[in-house]
């Protein structure tokens, strides 16, 4: 069967996505440089196929590196082609991803994110490999007016993150030309929630900047979450976003991989999200409802770099890929609280 390389794999959405290819027999590589996650997810995962009696380990590599280490690239296409089983395509997770962060670390953030990047693509190339699935996000539409983000709405980042994860979208553009690379660049909205066992979950090593892992660090330990802004020109005055399954995104990401094998060469760019607004508050009282629990917050300021709203026309996802995100912000409240609650100190 097909062997996949996951960059970044044992992160967030990297993690779940693994499930998604495993569960269709795809033979996974998956590297990490483990500076944002423990490589105790992929235990978990092998724990998850054990209690349907299903031994995944061998289908399921691990080797800890970082994209910056031209070498360590090559050597993993190499390891590959050692068991006459060569990578036929990357999924590319790889990637800082704070906001605030970047804003503050930009070179960082060009080193990791592009130069990896860059690294990563050009020992594709060496080693005949040119089917692509990459992690981008709607960070790249920046300050927008539009109720609905198609993928041709306009693009201006505004802060490194979003820059970087543009530059690479347009390095990708760039090599689509010469007609034999196969590309789908997915701009997440939101991911949050967990796989349905609760034995894998979003792991920060750091303090959490994102709302979904505070909500539940509020409702775990009665913290107060910090409401940044309610007089947002929305229903209630907060924010809204467009709140996927991490299951579905990881379903999306598996979708698209099977269209690019399946179909000719091109450059595909689709954004991942429900298409649907949630406010903040909505979010906070959906939560608290679904699992009994309150969430005690309090009203703040405005968060600097802060846009009202962002949800995807997620039309195109659907026409071309034939499917479309199916669960609900309920079950991505219950999936998430259930993570918590049978991992209180993560992946301990
Ligand atoms: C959502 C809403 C906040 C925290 C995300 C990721 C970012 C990047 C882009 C990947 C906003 C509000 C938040 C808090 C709050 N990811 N909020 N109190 O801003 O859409 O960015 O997508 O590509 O890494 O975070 O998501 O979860 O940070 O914020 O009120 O303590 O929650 O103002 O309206 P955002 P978020």
């Amino acid at each position: 069967m097909n062997r996949i390389l996951i960059t970044g794999g044992t992160g967030f959405i990297g993690s779940h996505t693994c499930i998604a290819l495993l569960s269709k027999g795809y033979d996974l590589f998956v590297i990490d440089s483990l500076k944002n996650s423990s490589k105790k997810s992929l235990e978990k995962i092998k724990e998850i196929f054990k209690k349907d009696n299903k031994d995944i380990s061998s289908k399921l590599r691990f080797f800890e590196g970082d994209l910056k280490n031209k070498e360590f690239i090559e050597n993993i296409f190499k390891k590959a082609q050692e068991d006459d089983n060569p990578i036929k395509g990357v999924i590319h997770f790889a990637g800082l991803k704070a906001v605030a962060e970047s804003v503050s670390k930009p070179l960082l953030y060009w080193n990791n994110n592009v130069i990896g990047s860059y690294n990563l693509i050009k020992s594709m190339e060496k080693n005949d490999c040119q089917t692509i699935v990459f992690s981008s996000s709607a960070t790249v539409y920046g300050n927008t007016s539009e109720d609905l983000l198609k993928e041709d709405s306009p693009l201006s980042p505004t802060n490194p993150y979003g820059t970087t994860k543009l530059s690479v979208e347009n390095l990708l553009k760039d090599i689509s030309q010469n007609g034999n690379w196969r590309i789908a660049i997915l701009r997440y909205f939101n991911p949050i929630g967990a796989h349905k066992s609760g034995l894998i979950g979003e792991n920060p090593l750091q303090k959490p900047n994102n709302i979904f892992p505070i909500i539940i660090n509020s409702a775990f330990n009665k913290e107060k979450l910090k409401v940044f802004g309610n007089d947002w020109p929305t229903k209630d005055g907060t924010c809204i976003r467009d709140y996927i399954h991490v299951m579905d995104l990881a379903e999306g990401h598996l979708k698209s991989l099977n269209y690019l094998i399946e179909n000719d060469p091109q450059l595909l760019t689709l954004n991942i999200g429900k298409g649907r607004g949630i406010s903040v508050i909505e979010l906070i009282k959906t939560f608290e409802n679904v699992n009994n629990i309150s969430v005690p917050f309090e009203f703040d300021e405005r968060r600097e770099g802060d846009v009202c709203q962002l949800v995807a026309d997620n039309s195109k996802l659907k026409s071309i890929l034939n499917w479309s995100p199916t669960k609900s912000l309920e079950e991505m409240c219950i999936d998430g609280w259930k993570w918590k609650n049978l991992n209180p100190k993560g992946y301990s």
